[in-house]
């Protein structure tokens, strides 16, 4: 595909996203609608929506065809990305005051409600979610397996984003932050194992939640679910080590957020331990070892491995 009409296909499909996610949010009334409506501010602030995309071109790739589940599992990931992005920026966590061009939602709403509006959005994402199990009428003779691939990709969905995952990974981060005093990770530069286990988890688990939940509601073989695995994997890590990169290099105006936030946490990242140009070049040879993995597939993957590619120089 040419760039330009890779990108007009990547904004049609972020606005399918939008347009997913504006039939799921919180109402923001009651004596509770405050909380609603920041955490309504957190998920309309905008946003590349990489994951939820990634998920239906996951779907389409392994053959799954026009359902509503994977709506629900689509805007869910978005809601628990959104609410990690919430609680990263805490003052307690990385301090940070901009996000996706506007104030943080702690910064807008106020410490307190960003801690609820990032609670609110994670258990609201497992409610969505599991609204799939409630959202269509399969013919009789197809609806145990329907439940069972929607009770498949929710476990999964918890899994990736809890502590064997996206909070594993943040809780190590915290932990090797220079100026923490009170950890063991903290006294020492990091292995380079310790670095990949923080991106595999903090930013790896979600981007593999993504692919194999779409691999899973398709009815994908389990060799098929565990390639995607790896493939996401792959992206994963060098989506963060191009995340750090951007911290040092990139564009405030342009990212959404501050730049030079690691440094001002003391944090060890990739660019840290391994210098820019090293940090360059594992992310092209790790973005070309994810899309490497789609060759297995049958299905349409183009589009998804010129995602792959097209994050590779991200400015944003
Ligand atoms: C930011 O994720 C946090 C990381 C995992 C690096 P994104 O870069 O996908 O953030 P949005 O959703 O586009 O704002
Ligand atoms: C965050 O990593 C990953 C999450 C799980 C939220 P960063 O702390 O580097 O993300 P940014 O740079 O604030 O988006
Ligand atoms: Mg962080
Ligand atoms: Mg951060
Ligand atoms: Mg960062």
């Amino acid at each position: 595909m040419r760039t330009e009409d890779f990108e007009r296909a990547l904004l049609e499909k972020k606005e399918v996203v939008d347009r997913i996610l504006m039939r799921f949010l919180p109402e923001e009334t009651g004596l509770q609608g405050r909380a609603a409506a920041a955490m309504n501010y957190s998920l309309l602030a905008g946003g590349k929506r990489l994951r939820p995309i990634l998920m239906q071109e996951t779907y389409r790739m392994c053959g799954g065809t026009d359902s509503p589940v994977v709506e629900h599992f689509m805007a869910a990931i978005e809601m628990i990305h959104t609410y990690s992005l919430v609680h990263d920026d805490l003052p307690a966590m990385d301090n940070d005051e901009q996000r996706r061009g506007k104030e943080t939602t702690w910064h807008k709403y106020g410490e307190t409600m960003g801690i609820l509006a990032g609670d609110g959005l994670l258990n609201y994402a497992f409610e969505t979610a599991a609204g799939g199990f409630f959202c269509c009428s399969p013919a009789p003779e197809e609806k145990l397996v329907w439940m069972e691939r929607t009770a498949e990709a929710l476990s999964l969905l918890a899994r990736k984003a809890g502590i064997y995952g996206m909070i594993g990974g943040q809780a190590v981060d915290v932990m090797a932050e220079k100026n923490q005093e009170d950890t063991e990770l903290c006294a020492r530069t990091l292995t380079r194992e310790q670095l990949l286990f923080i991106h595999e988890h903090k930013t790896g688990a979600l981007i593999e939640a993504s692919m194999m939940v779409g691999a899973i509601l398709a009815g994908a073989a389990r060799e098929q679910v565990t390639a995607l695995e790896k493939c996401a994997r792959n992206m994963g890590v060098a989506f963060q080590i191009q995340d750090d990169i951007l911290d040092v290099v990139g564009n405030e105006a342009e990212l959404g957020k501050p730049t030079g936030s690691d440094a001002q946490n003391q944090k060890q990242t990739y660019v840290t331990l391994h210098g820019l140009d090293q940090a360059r070049a594992d992310v092209e040879s790790l973005s070309r070892e994810a899309a490497a993995v789609l060759d297995g597939f049958e299905g349409e993957k183009d589009f998804l491995k010129q995602l792959i590619f097209s994050l590779v120089d991200r400015r944003k």
